[in-house]
């Protein structure tokens, strides 16, 4: 089928939802320049394995190292911008919501660019690299209560290093969002799917129980996913290109 025909099909069936979950990886946000993980190991970084640097044994083997690969990641975050992937996402939201229909943004990204360009319900199933966690005692730590002579630098409350807000491998991801995430598959009538490989658990299972339960999955990839075989329509292309089509197109209806 031509493409202009699997967005119009994917439209026609959005403009009639009622209950949609969108779920994003890395892939929306490679066009604002964000590397994936797998990407992020160039140059200095190519000697390590991502998994242990983002882990807490990684951590614990070498703070300076790993909050030194975070401090990289961050101010590439900081230099970068969302992309006509997030905004159209931010739209769609909004257009849900004026028209009294559900709408659930579910992110494995941690870069925040989906609230930068607008989107207000985002669940971060990963966390957000901008925010700093005490080690020890788990908590989220405001500036003040940082104490910035080490690298890493320190918690004011108990002297404990200061970690990214990130959820490392080997880390249980933060309980409530991950329930709401799953409760609004269970109910969605629509899911959309957009630059994931499908293959990081327990966020690769949402499009699954949600067309388990019902819903029209629709995936937005440059390449083939694991998520391809559960979908039934399946946008080859980019992200910041493809999902502005389908809002135009939705507007339509
Ligand atoms: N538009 C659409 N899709 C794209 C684009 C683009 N411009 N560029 C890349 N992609 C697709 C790739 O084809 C790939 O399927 O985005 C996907 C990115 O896959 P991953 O790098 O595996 O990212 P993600 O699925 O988000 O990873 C999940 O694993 O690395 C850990 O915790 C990290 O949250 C991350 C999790």
């Amino acid at each position: 089928m031509p493409f202009q025909e699997l967005i119009n099909n994917a439209s026609e069936k959005l403009a009639k939802a009622d209950r949609l979950v969108v779920l994003t990886g890395a892939g929306v946000s490679a066009e604002s320049g964000i590397a994936t993980f797998r990407d992020a190991m160039q140059g200095l970084w190519a000697k390590f394995n991502p998994e242990e640097l983002a882990s807490p044994s990684g951590f614990r083997r070498d703070p300076k190292l790993v909050w030194e690969w975070y401090e990289e990641r961050r101010s590439n975050v900081a230099r970068n911008r969302p992309n006509p992937a997030h905004y159209a996402l931010a739209e769609l939201e909004k257009i849900f919501l004026s028209s009294n229909r559900k709408f659930t943004l579910v992110t494995q990204n941690v870069d925040g660019f989906h609230m930068q360009a607008g989107s207000n319900n985002v669940l971060e199933l990963h966390g957000n690299i901008v925010k700093n966690r005490c080690f020890r005692e788990d908590r989220l730590l405001s500036d003040a209560e940082i104490e910035r002579e080490t690298v890493p630098p320190k918690c004011k409350h108990c002297g404990s290093y200061v970690r990214p807000g990130v959820v490392w491998f080997g880390e249980n991801l933060p309980q409530d969002t991950l329930s709401e995430a799953f409760e609004k598959a269970e109910k969605a009538d629509y899911c959309l799917v957009i630059g994931t490989s499908g293959l990081v658990q327990p966020a690769a299972s949402i499009p699954v129980v949600a067309r388990q339960s019902g819903a029209f999955v629709v995936e937005i990839n440059s390449l083939e996913s694991a998520i391809t075989p559960i979908s039934h329509i399946f946008l080859q292309g980019k992200a910041g290109e493809t999902l502005p089509q389908i809002v135009t197109e939705i507007k339509k209806y």
